[in-house]
């Protein structure tokens, strides 16, 4: 029986309230001890964990995986060995590839090449509409019985209102929600960042904070009508926390939840000033205001949910002059170091709140059950993270194809240094352990 221990370590799990220094065994790719001494005998392997934060397997809920059609870009080996580089253990992969995911041959393709390639669990995203065209939607039960786990249109919002009533409704029949890319294509055409001050400055086109509310309160009109779920994907700004902390309020509470980025966290609209195109990205990094309110809806639960849009793109593209060049930012290899350095360890957010989100939060959201968690019988994901030792960012040493990475020469603390799927050590200190895949 293959069974791992991994022994002395902080173990901070959010889905039991527990935050205390044990031992931790895994036997047959599950949890099944925690305990103050386990005996080391009864494990083949065992990892020292003394001085490290042990977490279950962050859960990912917003990645882009590119393959299939863009493989220069990405692939679902080089993204999964990417994940687990960045302590993630399962990852959700949108379907803005090359053809769109609206097939069930489609999504037997990802689950077959993850199952080939992956070292981390690849738990596909399925389009709400053929094409991703806003226009006809998808068989959601063919998908959903293939292993889609949910439905996004994301990379595009569905400008459509009653084409998003009937998704959220027929999505409700499965339980699972639809995940939003929120933006008014008509408000935000042509902008390639935030509608503010270093719009102004640059002479850029603007993109107004209202192109992602206005959708935003549609869909909280529309979830609420159709009593479904719905997950709003990437929020950026002050207004749409307002209005999702609204929509949460009401008496009968509509089945809303929220994600927000890491980079929409630590960032501010300051990143473009010098038409860095690392820094440009769909919804865009919006003024010092939107950053705080968006603090402090994850700190009292507005939004639930981070997860990184890590958006590969080659460097040729990201060369191109700013407003040419795609929109999106790589985030999974730096996602907890940056959180952590910078709204952890300055004490500004709590550590349980964002191992939360970005562990058993998503996990509930997608109803991927033994994930997110270190329960007794669940799955045996966990990443072990330094807490101590600072390092800077050089993402030539990212194991992701791409290098589009605005975090370039941060120095941060908060590193993985240890990465474990279904009881097998994946990760190990910078290294993809060799037949790990
Ligand atoms: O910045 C973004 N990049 N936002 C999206 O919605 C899509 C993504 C991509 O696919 O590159
Ligand atoms: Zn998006």
């Amino acid at each position: 029986m293959a069974s791992l221990l991994i022994r002395g370590g902080r173990i901070l799990d959010p889905s039991q309230n527990m935050d205390r220094v044990a031992d931790l065994l895994i036997e047959d790719g599950r949890v099944t001890a925690i305990g103050d001494t386990i005996d080391a005998q009864r494990a083949e392997q065992s990892i020292d964990a003394r001085g490290l934060l042990v977490t279950p397997g962050l859960v990912d809920m917003h990645v882009h995986l590119r393959e299939p059609g863009r493989e220069d870009a990405e692939t679902i080996k080089s993204g999964t060995r990417a994940a687990v580089a960045g302590g993630v253990t399962s990852v959700v992969p949108m379907a803005n590839t090359t053809p769109v995911i609206d097939s069930q041959s489609g999504v037997n393709h990802i689950l077959q090449i993850s199952q080939r390639d992956g070292v981390a669990r690849v738990h596909p995203i399925a389009a709400v509409t053929m094409g991703q065209k806003g226009e006809e939607i998808c068989e959601f039960g063919d998908l959903y019985n293939s292993g889609a786990v949910a439905f996004s249109d994301d990379g595009k919002a569905i400008m459509n209102a009653e084409i998003m009533r009937r998704a959220l409704q027929y999505v409700s029949m499965f339980n699972v929600p639809i995940l939003t890319h929120a933006e008014d294509c008509d408000l935000a055409a042509g902008g390639h960042i935030h509608e503010g001050h270093v719009a102004t400055l640059t002479g850029l086109k603007g993109i107004p904070s209202c192109a992602e509310a206005i959708q935003i309160a549609r869909d909280i009109e529309l979830t609420d009508f159709t009593h479904a779920k719905l997950h709003v994907q990437h929020v950026s700004s002050q207004y749409s926390v307002q209005l999702l902390r609204a929509g949460k309020n009401r008496k009968e509470k509509a089945d809303i939840t929220a994600e927000v980025s890491p980079h929409h966290l630590v960032l501010t609209e300051q990143a473009c000033l010098h038409f860095d195109t690392y820094a440009k990205m769909s919804p865009p990094l919006r003024a010092e205001a939107d950053r705080q309110s968006l603090v402090e809806a994850l700190k009292d639960g507005t939004i639930e949910i981070i997860a990184t849009d890590h958006a590969p793109h080659t460097q040729i593209e990201k060369d191109l002059p700013f407003i040419d060049a795609p929109n999106g930012v790589i985030g999974m290899e730096t996602a907890f170091p940056v959180i952590y350095t910078k709204l952890i360890a300055p004490g500004t957010v709590p550590l349980d709140t964002v191992i939360r989100a970005m562990t058993f939060a998503p996990a509930q959201r997608l109803q991927l059950d033994g994930i997110g968690t270190l329960a007794p019988g669940s799955h045996g994901d966990v990443a072990l993270f330094d807490l101590e030792t600072e390092k800077t960012v050089d993402p030539k040493k990212f194991h992701s194809k791409a290098v589009n990475c605005p975090f370039n020469g941060w120095n941060l603390k908060g590193w993985p240094v240890y990465t474990v799927v279904g009881g097998q050590l994946v990760y190990d200190h910078g290294t993809i352990v060799p037949d790990a895949s």
